[in-house]
């Protein structure tokens, strides 16, 4: 009997080996983020039996607290989610919104200012990220709120000290910072640029953050907190109404959704531009034998994707809610070989031909991605924002909250430039509730074998970024090179060519020169990209935090 048993369990043992193994891989897992409190925080998560849903709300949150240049309550973002059981994939929407009041940015001839105010709540949107939290918690998380954001209260209440990229930020917004008293009193010391290892304590923002788990929506966008921050807004000239607030709804979105080279592509889709734009590029690279072509031709191709991916950006991409948008013709194979006609190998097409330049020199150290598996296969790609450093600098009354300066991210005026250079049209143009078009690429990537997540900050840059990282996952490369490789950008506007130290050789800026681009060397380096790897066949887990940052990047294997 005892023998029979051990026969049929052995042989039940081998047949299903295979599934075995694959279980066992799926319990490796894995947390990527800009700073190592929050990857600390997400991994925490993990161990009291969260899924990756509930350490994306840890990492978020955590983030809003240890890197407020980057992302926080007071801004918006884009989660792309896969669940494990159903393979559900979609990307969870929780861009700010203009307020209700915007057609008083217009003047009497019906013109907004230009540019856009970076500085006081005047430059921010209603936010999103509480939104979001709540979302994911409630519909794919598993653990209370409670749980998933005691990390970040307790950093919040207890302090953390200050990094280099907190210095350099402030330095960069000093001057925003000292007109926002509550601003100035968190964020600096004794009115000035703190010492590195200033230890940061954010008391108002930890009793916000706990508001918000113990009352959900109540603990943000109503009562008490909505009404500090609507008074504080518009004591200060901005345009929030309790409304606005009450009104503020996440949008579960399809992903955009393509392939290249047998890989399949999940990115972000309006109001963020990424996917689009990225799929463009792929398209139009898929028409060449891209991986067997010279480095001097692959960079010249990348800079003519790019160039025309980001002028159909400027034409066409805004808010879905809001505009139609031929997302079928622009991320469609006929629509890339049509492009491709007018793509030279020997020569540069000029953006002149089609419009002005503009300055792309304000890209600094904000926004933040962020990347986690779990031990089941649940997957978060996510892509965190207040806009610039410190977002429009103003702290709204005893909330803590930091808002944001996305209202820059529209398009004021047809044809004029925003922070980033970005020149934009009709379809991102202001209009209340709208959402502004966002650069950010959260992005997943499958193949048979293997499943990728990349993104990162910077700006208009962020999407040439996550295409320069696939195209290394693609020539099978790793996620610490994907992370780390010298990067090169062009965007339609201006008509240039910017590149890291390291990116292009002598021999490679000689070359592209000789075919009509203009470079311009980017110094410091940009971007702060999290990436991780899935190996389905093995289970093995590998991920990586780009060198350029402070970031960590940790894999754990399971019980
Ligand atoms: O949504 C966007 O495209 C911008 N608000 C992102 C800003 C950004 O990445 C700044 N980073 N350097």
């Amino acid at each position: 009997m005892k023998a029979s048993f051990l026969i049929k369990f052995t042989l039940l043992a081998v047949l299903f080996l295979p599934s075995f193994a694959l279980q066992a891989g799926f319990r490796q897992a894995a947390v990527a983020s800009a700073h190592p409190l929050a990857t600390e925080a997400g991994l925490t998560i993990l161990a009291q039996g969260g899924n990756a849903f509930d350490a994306a709300v840890a990492v978020s949150a955590t983030l809003a607290v240890v890197e407020p240049q980057g992302s926080g309550l007071g801004g918006g973002g884009f989660w792309l989610l896969r669940r494990a059981k159903d393979g559900k994939t979609i990307l969870l929407d929780g861009r700010e919104t203009a307020p209700t009041a915007a057609a008083q940015y217009f003047d009497q001839n019906r013109e907004p200012p230009n540019p856009l105010p970076l500085d006081g709540p005047l430059a921010a949107g209603i936010p999103g990220l509480p939104a979001a939290l709540l979302h994911l918690a409630q519909h794919y998380g598993r653990l209370p709120l409670s749980l998933s954001l005691q990390p970040a209260i307790s950093v919040a209440e207890e302090g953390f000290p200050v990094g280099q990229r907190y210095l350099a930020a402030v330095k960069a917004r000093l001057g925003t910072l000292q007109t926002s008293p509550q601003a100035a009193a968190i964020f600096l010391q004794n009115g000035r640029v703190p010492e590195l290892g200033f230890l940061l304590r954010q008391a108002d923002l930890a009793q916000t953050l706990r508001g918000l788990a113990k009352q959900g929506r109540a603990g943000f966008y109503l009562g008490k907190t909505a009404q500090q921050l609507v008074e504080a807004v518009k004591a200060n000239g901005g345009l929030f109404s309790l409304e606005d607030l009450a009104n503020y709804r996440v949008i579960e979105r399809q992903p955009t959704q393509g392939e290249y080279r047998g890989i399949k592509i999940y990115s972000s889709t309006p109001p963020a531009s990424g996917g689009v734009v990225l799929l463009e590029m792929l398209n139009i690279l898929s028409g060449f034998d891209y991986p067997n072509l010279d480095a001097v031709t692959q960079k010249h191709l990348v800079v003519e994707a790019a160039k025309r991916a980001y002028r159909d950006r400027d034409a066409y991409l805004g808010d879905p809610d809001f505009v139609d948008m031929p997302l079928a013709r622009l991320t469609s194979l006929d629509y890339a070989a049509g492009l491709r006609t007018t793509l030279r190998l020997d020569q540069a097409l000029p953006s002149s031909a089609f419009a002005q330049g503009a300055d792309t020199s304000h890209q600094g150290p904000n926004t933040t991605h962020f990347c986690i598996k779990d031990q089941s296969g649940n997957l978060v790609a996510a892509t965190l924002s207040i806009n610039q450093a410190f977002g429009s600098g103003f702290v709204a009354g005893k909330t803590g909250v930091l808002l944001n300066n996305e209202m820059d991210d529209f398009a004021s005026r047809p044809g004029q430039p925003n922070g980033y250079g970005l020149v934009g049209g009709f379809a991102n143009r202001i209009e209340a509730g709208k959402r502004m078009l966002s650069s950010m690429t959260p992005t997943l990537l499958e193949t048979p074998e293997q499943i990728a997540l990349l993104g990162t900050p910077g700006g208009s840059r962020i999407t040439t970024m996550v295409l320069l990282g696939l195209l290394e996952f693609a020539q099978g490369g790793t996620p610490e090179q994907w992370v780390s490789k010298p990067r090169y950008h062009h965007q339609f506007l201006p008509d240039v060519v910017e590149y890291e130290a390291g990116a292009l050789s002598e021999t490679e800026i000689q070359a592209l020169q000789a075919k009509g681009h203009s470079l311009k060397l980017i110094n410091p380096p940009y971007g702060d990209m999290q990436a991780l790897l899935w190996n389905k066949r093995n289970g093995s887990v590998t991920a990586a935090s780009d060198p350029r940052g402070e970031g960590r990047a940790v894999v754990k294997s399971g019980p």
